[in-house]
């Protein structure tokens, strides 16, 4: 250990100099559990945990996890456990992710051929969209309209997703796996806070939208906490899917009402839209840390990239010397984040519209230049690696990891963007209609809901996939999957992943429930803050300011759900206590 630090010391220099700060350093982070608001959610410290023999699922819905697990009790492999869990997410968090939206999965499959998996069902731009379809006649972003009503929707890549997914790696009917989804819909389920209140949050867009107010509006006032939900017409939406596959959603009654909807609202999906989308099967990102295979998601995500750029720069200093959670170690975990934001911003976008050897990002020559130009004693300003802007409170999108103990594992993120997507229901689908347009760079420079700029990378074309923070991961040891973990969050999707898998796999190594309850930080580059959540002690804040980080207590999380797989041969789920969640297993 001594040797190899001392090694590290000879060839980064400028890193092991700067282990000696001049500031006052306090010798532990400490933190307190404030930023978990398990009173307001009538939780007990005991919550948010499940462990089995067989298998555990992890999912931002109870009805969800258990879903997944009923599939598995039946028979069912963790595929069926996943699109079961994704079909029920659809109606128990309607704002979050659904039939309007898409997603993407990553899967390591023990005896496939290859094991990992990569399966994009993203939203895609429509055939009539343009480059500047956001834009006034002076070339200026048109508040809104890439985040609210019918042109602010992408072509959807759930249901054909889903489908496709099941019929190549599932093995359970197809029907049984929706039959959850269908029953929870019908019968309806209490009100949660988090859903209460984003309901309570959307209000004005979704009262726009006669659909939206049917399903979320009692005389014009919002379904409270506690009120039951019921969601007839995307029962019966799911109930055709059932019976007719993906059919359904490409050129059948759904594909009809949804396009009818979008011709009489100056919409441009359309039916060819529909009928012609591709889901993708995509290489994963992989890469080895410290021992650890990882696969993830590539692009048109950044998620994998920056999560193996980040581990890997981290790979070359002396964490051990830099005690865990420290201010020390916040402080170079942020200047790791920067970097990768950076390049986000700059590099990503879909594969198929932009030449960029992603790879370079995570070659050894480019690690080695970051560390080079990360001190650990002094903050360096965003300004002066590049440019973007922040946003205010988000918490959607939603996240499932299952893991079996016969060695296969799968994580999936799935959203409709923002809250409640755009706001559009089409009549008789119960079915909350994506923004992910808005995860286009509307023109270079120009931010998104999340603060993310993008370039021309990311620009808009007809039939282009938008960027992507989701990253849903598997870490693999030895050939056997421990960890599946991700996150909803948007641009901190990526940031809370990383920090999950530094925690679980080095911070608390082994403890699940520590490394999702820990509190995160979020930095991206631009602009130049440091987000730190609640239980940052006073001291880690001031030691931080006084290296030149710029800090301030984090406006919103992300949440994270995450499976591992326990050195007992046992598999823990935990669910992020920040929002509504469920982890089952048997
Ligand atoms: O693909 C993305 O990166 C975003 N559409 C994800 C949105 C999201 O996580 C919203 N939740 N806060």
């Amino acid at each position: 250990m001594k040797i190899s630090i001392f090694l590290l010391c000879v060839l980064s220099l400028l890193s092991c100099q700067s282990l000696t700060p001049t500031a006052p350093r306090p010798e532990k982070a400490e933190y307190s559990e404030d930023h978990i608001p398990l009173e307001k959610w009538g939780r007990s410290p005991n919550c948010c945990t499940a462990q089995g023999g067989k298998a555990a699922v992890a999912s931002g819905g109870t009805y969800a996890s258990q879903a997944g697990i009923e599939m598995l009790k039946s028979g069912g492999n963790v595929v069926d456990a996943a699109v079961a869990t994704a079909f029920v997410l659809a109606v128990e968090r309607p704002h979050s992710a659904g039939l309007g939206g898409g997603g993407f999965m990553t899967l390591y499959l023990k005896g496939k051929k290859p094991q990992s998996q990569f399966i994009d069902f993203r939203e895609t731009a429509p055939e009539k969209a343009h480059r500047d379809m956001y834009l006034d006649k002076q070339g200026e972003v048109i508040p809104d309209l890439s985040v609210i009503g019918p042109l602010s929707v992408a072509t959807p890549g759930f249901v054909p997703g889903l489908y496709e997914i099941h019929k190549k790696f599932g093995k359970l009917p197809w029907r049984k796996l929706l039959t959850p989804a269908v029953e929870l819909a019908f019968r309806g389920f209490k009100i949660y806070p988090s859903l209460a209140a984003h309901i309570e949050e959307k209000k004005e867009c979704l009262l726009k939208d006669p659909q939206a107010t049917k399903i979320l509006f009692r005389d014009k006032s919002p379904l409270k906490e506690g009120d039951t939900l019921v969601q007839l017409d995307l029962a019966n939406t799911l109930r055709r899917i059932a019976q007719n596959g993906s059919k359904e959603f490409k050129t059948g009654k759904t594909a009809q009402e949804i396009v009818r909807y979008m011709q009489q609202n100056q919409g441009i999906l359309s039916l060819n839209d529909l009928k012609n989308y591709r889901v993708k099967y995509r290489a994963p990102i992989s890469g080895q840390f410290k021992g650890w295979e990882m696969i993830s998601a590539p692009p048109p995500s950044a998620g994998g990239v920056l999560i193996l750029q980040m581990l890997k720069v981290l790979e070359g200093f002396p964490l051990e010397e830099i005690s865990q959670n420290t201010p020390q170690y916040t402080h170079l975990l942020s200047e790791v984040l920067k970097r990768a934001y950076a390049d986000r911003s700059h590099f990503v976008g879909d594969p198929e519209f932009v030449q960029v050897d992603f790879s370079k990002l995570t070659s050894d020559k480019y690690i080695e230049a970051i560390r080079k130009n990360i001190s650990l004693t002094k903050a360096t300003p965003s300004s002066e690696i590049k440019g973007g802007q922040l946003m205010e409170d988000k918490t959607h999108t939603t996240h499932l990891s299952v893991i079996d103990t016969e060695g296969n594992a799968v994580a999936s993120t799935l959203t409709i963007n923002d809250i409640f997507g755009s706001c559009v229901v089409a009549p008789g689908t119960g079915i909350f209609l994506n923004d992910e347009m808005d995860d286009f760079s509307a023109k270079p420079g120009a931010s998104n809901i999340y603060g993310l700029t993008g370039d021309k990378a990311n620009e808009i074309q007809p039939l282009k996939r938008p960027a992507s923070s989701m990253s849903p991961t598997i870490l693999i040891k030895a050939g056997v999957p421990v960890l599946s973990v991700g996150a909803a969050g948007g641009s901190r999707i990526t940031t809370s992943v990383f920090q999950v898998i530094l925690n679980d796999l080095f911070v608390f190594p082994g403890d699940l429930k520590k490394a999702v309850f820990a509190p995160r930080l979020h930095q991206q580059w631009m602009p130049e803050f440091l987000d730190l959540e609640k239980s940052y002690t006073e001291s880690t804040k001031t030691y931080l300011e006084s290296i030149g980080e710029k800090t301030r207590l984090a406006p919103w999380s992300a949440i994270t759900q995450a499976v591992h797989l326990e050195s007992d041969g046992k598999v823990r789920a935990v669910f992020d206590p920040r929002d509504e969640g469920g982890a089952s297993a048997y």
